[in-house]
């Protein structure tokens, strides 16, 4: 088992180990304490895993409150926020007792932001069950549920009192939902290692716990830097500006670890026309995005991607932040006006 320590407003520990579902319960005791854990998931990760995580809770001691919400993106909104809000309300849940999380990203976000509100803020264990929430939404605190208007538009930043990854949780994950935490591992390696973004081109099965725990470090270092996302925690939105774009283009079915990933291979693209890396590394984003599965082009039009970056919430005035990869395993923060970003997109579009 892997231990890594974020030291942000908040101190918690993210284990890493095959088999800490039935550790569960004693390992958020120690963390969170409490009398009562409230435990949120989705209808999927409910027949597959809250039976062992909730026994494991009630053998530490805890009284257990279950709360099942249809899984899926369309979820994570106000509704399923507010009747949340409400199941904890009516358990009379106290600020000494525990919210746990356990699903994926959706569940993280959502049940993160009810724990950030609920009196204010109430201890919150994640257990995160996708590869993507694992290496990427499961750390860092930030929660949101989307409104009519967009994705992520109400939240907080929230840190959990402990993160639990069981890797085995991953066998029964759907081969689609698993490449979506692909393309987050992707992102982690363009940014910040090209010793992970070598390793991607192994078997990823074998070394799953070592892979896990690389990105988490990873994402550990950089919000522990910029915990509330104002400078260089941008860089972990390498491809999103474009991704945030097709997802919102795509009504959200197109999945964000797909969007990401074409979002990543657009910005290469432009990153290289505009001279800031090699067509090497262009090339080898491409190449590691086809090695894993990974979509790398789309049909929606510039003028769709201009008009979704700049109402997305990561804009500042007139301007926008990209992420530029220089090389693998190093990108810069560049700041583009309405008119660069046209260019720029542009560039990453065409053949
Ligand atoms: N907070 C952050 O920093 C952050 C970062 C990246 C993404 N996100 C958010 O994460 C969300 C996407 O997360 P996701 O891809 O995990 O989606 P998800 O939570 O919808 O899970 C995908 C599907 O897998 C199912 N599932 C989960 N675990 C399973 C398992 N072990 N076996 C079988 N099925 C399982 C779920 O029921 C769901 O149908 C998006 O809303 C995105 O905005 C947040």
């Amino acid at each position: 088992m892997r231990s890594i320590t974020v030291n942000a407003s908040k101190t918690y520990d993210v284990l890493v180990g095959g088999g800490l579902l039935s550790q569960a319960g004693e390992k958020i005791l120690k963390a969170c304490g409490g009398e009562t854990a409230f435990l949120v998931t989705d209808d999927v990760v409910d027949e597959l895993y809250a039976d062992i995580v909730e026994k494991s809770l009630s053998t530490a001691g805890y009284t257990t409150i279950r709360f099942v919400f249809p899984y899926g993106e369309q979820s994570k909104n106000m509704e399923t926020y507010v009747s949340l809000m409400d199941a904890l309300a009516r358990a009379k849940l106290t600020r000494s007792d525990v919210i746990v999380a356990l699903g994926g990203g959706v569940t993280g976000d959502l049940v993160g932001f009810a724990a950030a509100t609920y009196l204010r803020g109430i201890k919150l264990a994640q257990i995160p069950t996708t590869l993507l929430s694992m290496v990427d939404s499961s750390v860092g605190g930030k929660t949101a549920v989307n409104l009519t208007a967009g994705k992520n538009l109400a939240g907080a930043f929230y840190q959990p009192g402990i993160v639990l990854c069981d890797y085995e949780t991953l066998k029964t994950l759907p081969q689609e939902v698993f490449k979506d935490g692909c393309a987050e591992m992707v992102k982690h390696g363009v940014i910040q290692s090209a010793e992970l973004f070598e390793l991607l081109k192994e078997p990823l099965e074998p070394q799953m716990e070592d892979l896990i725990a690389r990105n988490i470090i990873i994402k550990r270092d950089v919000v522990e830097k910029d915990e509330r996302d104002i400078g260089i925690r941008q860089i972990l939105n390498f491809g999103h500006t474009i991704g945030h774009g097709i997802e919102k283009h795509s009504g959200y079915t197109v999945s964000h670890g797909k969007a990401v990933a074409i979002g990543m291979a657009i910005t290469g693209r432009a990153a290289w026309r505009m001279g800031v890396c090699e067509e090497n590394c262009y090339l080898e984003i491409i190449d590691m995005l086809k090695h894993l599965g990974l979509p790398y082009t789309t049909d929606v039009a510039a003028e769709a991607l201009i008009e979704a970056a700049f109402s997305d919430k990561k804009r500042s005035g007139k301007s926008i932040t990209e992420v530029l990869p220089e090389k693998i395993g190093k990108c810069k923060l560049h700041s583009f006006n309405f008119d660069e970003l046209e260019v720029f997109i542009k560039l990453g579009l065409e053949d």
